[in-house]
């Protein structure tokens, strides 16, 4: 018996990093699980297999989730095929790092439609259904760069501050359906997003970091997995999960 058996959970980017730690991890607790991708379809079968493997469900569905139309569509076909939606993993993010001085209204743009808007869209497309079943588990992937700030990622920072905010209103909207919103906070985290940055960035990140190391994703989706299935009275919080570089 898994901890959460029968729940049918989304993650949103779910083929790599991140996002597929936290699939397999909610497969491996019982949840079928929608592993959504934009372009690594691959990676994403490959994530499918490794749910089978363990004798688990799951279903791909390719949407880009900064598309309204693509969201919603990707929690029809949930609906429509699995009946339920018990869990949301907003997890989807890209970075497109450059001081204010030389980004771009696109690189702006684009990150705030990625990594914010995304949040929006499919949260309020999952809403319905559980507020429907009384019960609902949102999480919301944030990043230590939304609380403290970071050189280089204005458009980052802000995309992930406007996350928590969206949280907590969310949270204040749904608490009296059972529904629970809540965003994740991680510190630096060793996936393609954070292997973009030169090595000796990276050991300067390292140097601030308390615990001297950085995240592996199973330590994010172990957050994610608790506030999926042991928070029931854990709502409109950040949980932190960032080795102590922001206390
Ligand atoms: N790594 C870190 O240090 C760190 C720290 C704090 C917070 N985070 C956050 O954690 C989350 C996961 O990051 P990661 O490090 O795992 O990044 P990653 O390895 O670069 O993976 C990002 C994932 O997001 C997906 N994605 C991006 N835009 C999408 C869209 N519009 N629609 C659907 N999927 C989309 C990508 O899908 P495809 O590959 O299919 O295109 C990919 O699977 C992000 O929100 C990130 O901001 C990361």
């Amino acid at each position: 018996m898994g901890r959460i058996d029968g729940r049918v959970a989304i993650v949103t980017g779910a083929a790599r990093g991140i996002g597929r730690s936290i699939a397999l991890m909610l497969a491996s607790e019982g949840a079928k699980v929608v592993i959504n991708y934009q372009s690594s379809e691959a990676a994403a079968r490959e994530v499918a297999d490794q749910i089978a493997e363990m004798g688990g469900e799951s279903m791909l569905i390719q949407a880009n989730v900064s598309d309204s139309e693509a969201a919603r569509g990707m929690v029809k076909k949930v609906l429509d095929q699995w009946g339920r939606l018990d869990v949301l993993v907003n997890n989807a993010g890209i970075t497109r790092d450059k001081s204010l001085r030389k980004l771009t209204d696109d690189d702006w743009l684009s990150v705030v439609n990625n990594n914010l808007n995304s949040v929006y869209y499919c949260t309020t497309a999952a809403m319905p259904t559980m507020i429907e079943q009384k019960f609902g588990r949102i999480i919301n992937i944030s990043s230590y760069v939304g609380q403290a700030g970071n050189f280089g990622q204005a458009n980052y920072g802000a995309s992930k501050g406007g996350i928590i905010a969206f949280t907590k209103t969310a949270a204040l909207e749904l608490a009296k359906y059972n529904i629970t919103v809540n965003s994740l906070a991680p510190g630096f985290t060793l996936t393609d997003m954070l292997s973009k940055v030169p090595d000796n960035v990276q050991d300067q990140i390292k140097a601030r970091i308390p615990m001297g190391r950085f995240a592996m994703p199973d330590e994010i989706a172990k957050a994610v997995l608790f506030l999926a299935t042991d928070a029931d009275y854990i709502t409109g919080q950040q949980i932190n999960v960032n080795g102590g570089v922001y206390m």
